[in-house]
Parts: structure tokens; sequence; C-alpha cells
């Protein structure tokens, strides 16, 4: 593939928040997660778990849970004011609609960090963590190769118990971030992205 072709596919990537009803499949889905295993990863320790929910009732019920969390703790803490909490409780949930759903997961950094150096590294950034996110862009990129559609979503995490007290998760990981899939119902511009001269600085 030359650079021009790889690029208008990178830039034809969107997140796709609308799914017909059809279902994916467990090789669709498998595929995915092959293409997510594919990424660089701190040490190639592959520190990520895929936990895919294809239940849509259980999948709505995660979503009302979410949603129901998100909206308690904020009339806990007054912090908010009525129209960003109102925002913040539909993004939380905005994954209802979404016929598979991945909680991903990675590893949590390993007790080392106590040690100094390692103190210092893990302010600036978790390897379990940048390696994970790695594996969700090839994730996306891959659904887009396949006609199907994605969004990567941490807002629901606001209702960090919610995840964390699902039943049988894998010892030793925390949430990174959902992905919804399926197959797209709505086609979204492109968002603008910001010119190289804002985000490029050469020393
Ligand atoms: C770390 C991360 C978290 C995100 N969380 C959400 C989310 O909670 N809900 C949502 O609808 N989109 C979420 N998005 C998708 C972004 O809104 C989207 O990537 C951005 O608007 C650019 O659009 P595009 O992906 O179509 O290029 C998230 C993206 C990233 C990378």
């Amino acid at each position: 593939m030359d650079f021009k072709s790889f690029l208008s596919f990178v830039e034809s990537r969107r997140s796709i928040r609308k799914y017909t009803d059809q279902k994916l499949g467990r090789e669709k889905i498998e595929q995915l997660i092959e293409a997510a295993s594919w990424a660089p990863s701190n040490h190639n320790r592959q520190g990520w778990k895929f936990i895919v929910f294809e239940d849509q009732q259980e999948i709505f019920s995660l979503a009302q849970r979410t949603r129901e969390f998100v909206e308690k703790s904020i009339t806990h803490t007054h912090k908010l004011v009525a129209d960003k909490a109102e925002e913040l409780i539909y993004y939380s949930g905005a994954f209802d609609q979404s016929p598979t759903l991945i909680l991903v997961m990675h590893k949590k950094s390993p007790a080392v960090s106590k040690n100094i150096i390692d103190m210092a590294t893990s302010k600036l950034a978790s390897g379990e963590v940048v390696s994970t996110a790695m594996a969700c862009q090839n994730l996306l990129l891959a659904a887009k190769a396949m006609g199907l559609g994605a969004c990567i979503m941490t807002a629901p995490l606001l209702a960090g118990k919610v995840w964390k007290s699902l039943d049988n998760l894998p010892m030793g990981f925390e949430p990174t971030c959902l992905i919804t899939l399926g197959y797209p119902d709505e086609t979204p511009q492109a968002p603008r992205r910001k010119k190289l001269e804002h985000i490029i600085e050469y020393r």
C-alpha cells in the first residue's frame, strides 16, 4: 500500500455511534481482536484483555446502570451545572444501542513501580495503557477495513464501579475504555483536524 492510499484509509475512519440491528458474529469479532493483538506493546507484554458483550439486553442494562451511577454521583457532588450534568449522563450510557460492546482492559502496573525510577516514569505514562490504546486503534482501523462501524468511548468509565464490579473480570486488569461495534447506520462528516503547524514543534 502506498502512503496516499494509507492516508486516505486512515482519514476515512469515523467514530460511528448509530448501528443497524445486525449482529457481528464471532468470526468477525475474532478477526478484529487479532488485528488489535498485532499492536506494539511495552516489552511485548501484550497486557490487554477484551471482554465482549453480545447480548443486547445486557448491553442495555449496563448502559442504564452506568447512567444511574453517573446521575447519582453528580447529585452527590453538586459541582456541575445542570446542562453539563445532563450531557455527562447521556454520554456515559451512549453505548446502549450498539449490537456488540467490548470492555477493553489493561494490566495494572506492576508493584515494582514503588522503585524510585519507576515512580518517576509511571507518572509520565503507563506502558500498559499506551499499548492498549494502540491495540484499540488497530481494532478501529480493522473495523473500517471490514465495512464495520466502531467508536471508542471513555465517558462510560465515569461509572467506574459499574465496570469494576462485573463478575469474573480478569485479575490484575483495569478498564481502559469501551469500544462499540456494529454495522454502520450513519455516515458522519469528518470532524476537522488541527493544522500541522499547530501540533508540530521542531527542536
Ligand atoms: C480516548 C477517547 C475517548 C473517547 N470517548 C468517547 C465517548 O465517551 N463518547 C463518544 O461518543 N465518543 C468518544 N470518543 C470519540 C471521539 O469523540 C472522536 O474520536 C472524535 O470526535 C473524532 O472523530 P472521529 O473519530 O470520527 O475522527 C473518544 C475518543 C477517544 C480517542
